[in-house]
């Protein structure tokens, strides 16, 4: 059977295998998808040994993308951007190729799931860091109107917005510090710092927010994030957590090796059914 597999450190919770089974399912595709408890000592050899044990497909999770980036002899854009990989797969000749599908869940997400419109856009981003990373180049080519990246150590935001203008040079992108973010309104606001997990989300001008804004945590969990709190009692018209980024990057990942889309959206129902 045609394997697939996760690997990440601690990998125990990784909700991968149930996504992509479910994918498998819906598509009619008969494939076995495996968790893989990686460790910091050995994890590109054990990458190597999965491929070369005729492995035909890796979804990679923290802490490993940078490494699995590093490991790839090709990168697509995306990745190169990211500096970190989420997918990796073989080449017909056995070139390690590494993707990052996160940006592309996002996007994905944003809009078909939530019918939102990129297009035309102004977009903040919130930190600057490997999720940031992650997303900003597939924003750039939704044809948004506007990037702005925030992030309380402005340099790291700064570095990112050159290495954007490098990339693409049609869309405008600017580097803030959090104290400075301008005070006018977006139509997306992501949070993309740690502070989902962490809890402290700085304050933020209530002016970025209204009815038209969607604000979208890339963190995901029970119930609310500080940052989608926060974006509420500002006025934003839509608040939005990252499990439909979770499932279309894994529907991307999917579509890189199987050449199929699965259908994300069902997917997503059925996992947000089972979380409440
Ligand atoms: P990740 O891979 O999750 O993005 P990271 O690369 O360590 O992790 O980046 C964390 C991001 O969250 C950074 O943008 C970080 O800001 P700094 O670059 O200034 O460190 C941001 N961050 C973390 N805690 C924060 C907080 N309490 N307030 C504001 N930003 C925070």
């Amino acid at each position: 059977m045609d394997r697939y597999g996760v690997i990440g450190h601690p990998i125990r919770h990784s909700r991968s295998p149930a996504i992509h089974r479910d994918f498998a399912l819906l598509t009619g595709q008969s494939l076995s998808y495996e968790r893989i408890e990686g460790t910091l000592e050995g994890f590109e050899s054990e990458v190597t040994r999965f491929f070369a044990a005729g492995g035909l497909g890796l979804n990679v999770t923290l802490p490993f993308k940078e490494r699995a980036f590093a490991l790839a002899a090709q990168r697509s854009p995306r990745a190169q951007v990211a500096r970190a990989a989420n997918t990796l797969g073989m080449t017909t000749e056995g070139t390690l190729w590494a993707d990052n599908t996160d940006g592309e869940g996002l996007v994905r997400d944003m809009t078909l799931n939530l019918g939102v419109t990129l297009a035309g856009s102004r977009v903040l981003v919130l930190g600057a860091g490997g999720a940031a990373r992650g997303i900003v180049q597939p924003l750039l080519k939704a044809g948004i109107a506007q990037l702005d990246i925030a992030n309380r150590t402005l340099m790291r935001a700064q570095t990112l917005v050159r290495e954007l203008e490098s990339v693409s040079s049609e869309v405008p992108c600017h580097a803030f510090s959090w104290s400075e973010i301008p005070g006018h309104l977006y139509e997306v606001v992501i949070n993309a710092t740690s502070t989902a997990v962490a809890g402290d989300m700085p304050s933020l001008p209530a002016a970025l927010f209204d009815q038209r804004t969607l604000a979208y945590d890339l963190g995901y969990g029970k119930g609310t994030t500080p940052f989608l709190e926060l974006a509420r009692q500002a006025g934003a018209g839509r608040t939005e957590d990252g499990l439909g980024m979770l499932v279309e990057q894994a529907a991307e990942s999917f579509y890189l090796w199987r050449g199929i889309r699965p259908p994300g959206a069902e997917v997503l129902r059925a996992l947000r059914a089972a979380c409440h």
